[in-house]
């Protein structure tokens, strides 16, 4: 017996690079990173989000497909269901990317298995001062504190209307949902049903989610929810029942921090009480112990993402993961990877993965690499059997 993640070799991901993507990727690593890395990183967000909207207005999404898009993120046979939603491929685009829905069409083109927009708070709110979000690359870790910076609700939804009137997406949108910073945490729910009114109409039936996000650690009180989950579960589950004309599926998504194992397992039990389809674990971690360990102790408060979450984000996988299979519920895994093999030793126990500061750091190319390398036989029975496999 051995560690399967571990075992996969190179040389195992023989399909040579198409000329395209390799094209695509020269162009990322000598002139778009390089630009990036150059601005603070909440303004190489903001170019890159502007830029790609000019892109989409222009019609030059097809460019991004030619450039960056995997020639399996569109493949029949890599369509998987991830609590009732047919994701195109297993690599979805985390939520915190396009906060509020303007670039859709373009990370669609990049070829992502589901892309989540948000988190959306029913209101517009500014989030926290800046600055408030960090790069740490030799510790391929970013920390942000951005603190549901959103355009509100009703904005998002109007940008997600546009984009079906003006394109056509093909993956799965969901949608990640918040509270504002000045709603008292006891009438939180208020805020995730009013969210859930406004944007559950411009979402495509029996294609697209909703994700409640009572994980982030950069809005004060939010994660205590989680002490008090079945009573906000029970009433969300009860008035939104009263006002959707369909069963919009709903993921969860939840913190790597301060829960023990048996707190866990009861989020599970909840989540399958309450018709939660999916756990995302996780989302960011404050765990100072993870900056000292990654040698950015001096690094700034917030939430840390990157190689630093990767192995508590597993750890928690491992914790959701006897009960989830127990109750039929599908987990995502989402926390540092930058690599085809985190992905895969997360495949063991999810059934699809998100990215996102992977992305900052290796570019559009770490999806490609992902789905490549889950074509190959050992890959594909190592997700079969687990993480621990016999050969
Ligand atoms: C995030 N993340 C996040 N998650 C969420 O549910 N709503 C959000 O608004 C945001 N915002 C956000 C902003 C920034 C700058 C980062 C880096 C992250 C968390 C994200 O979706 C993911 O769970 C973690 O970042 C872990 O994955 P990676 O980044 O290690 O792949």
């Amino acid at each position: 017996m051995y560690n399967a993640a571990q075992n996969i070799q190179e040389e195992d991901f023989m399909d040579p690079l198409p000329y395209r993507l390799r094209a695509g990727n020269v162009l990322w690593q000598k002139v778009i990173q390089p630009y990036l890395f150059k601005k603070d990183p909440e303004n190489a967000h903001l170019f890159t989000i502007r830029t790609l909207q000019e892109i989409q207005r222009s019609g030059l999404t097809p460019l991004i497909r030619f450039l960056f898009q995997s020639n399996h993120a569109q493949s029949l046979r890599n369509i998987t269901l991830v609590g009732g939603v047919a994701w195109k491929n297993r690599v979805g685009l985390a939520a915190g990317f396009d906060k509020n829905g303007e670039i859709i069409d373009a990370c669609d083109a990049f070829g992502f298995g589901a892309v989540e927009v948000g988190t959306v708070t029913p209101r517009p709110q500014a989030g926290n001062p800046r600055p408030r979000v960090f790069r740490y690359p030799n510790a391929g870790a970013v920390v942000n504190r951005y603190g549901f910076n959103s355009k509100g609700a009703h904005e998002v939804a109007s940008n997600i209307t546009k984009t079906h009137r003006n394109h056509k997406i093909t993956c799965p949108i969901g949608v990640s949902i918040g509270k504002n910073k000045d709603t008292p945490d006891d009438r939180a729910v208020d805020d995730y049903i009013s969210a859930f009114r406004i944007l559950a109409p411009v979402l495509r039936q029996n294609i697209d989610y909703m994700q409640i996000n009572i994980s982030s650690p950069n809005t004060p009180g939010l994660r205590s929810l989680f002490d008090r989950l079945d009573e906000f579960l029970s009433e969300f589950r009860e008035r939104i029942g009263r006002t959707a004309k369909w069963d919009v599926p709903l993921y969860l998504k939840v913190p790597p921090d301060n829960l023990t194992e048996k707190q866990y397992i009861h989020i599970v039990e909840l989540a399958a009480r309450y018709g939660i389809s999916a756990l995302e674990a996780t989302n960011t971690t404050t765990n100072p112990n993870y900056k000292e360990a990654y040698g950015i102790s001096g690094a700034q408060e917030g939430g840390l993402s990157g190689e630093p979450l990767r192995e508590i984000s597993n750890a928690v996988l491992a914790f959701l993961y006897p009960a989830a299979k127990q109750h039929h519920i599908d987990l995502i895994g989402v926390g540092g990877i930058s690599r085809t093999e985190h992905a895969v030793e997360k495949l063991a126990r999810a059934k699809a993965v998100q990215v996102y500061t992977g992305l900052v750091f290796r570019g559009p190319i770490l999806s490609h690499e992902i789905l490549e390398s889950l074509q190959t036989p050992k890959a594909r029975r190592i997700e079969k059997d687990g993480l621990t496999i016999r050969v």
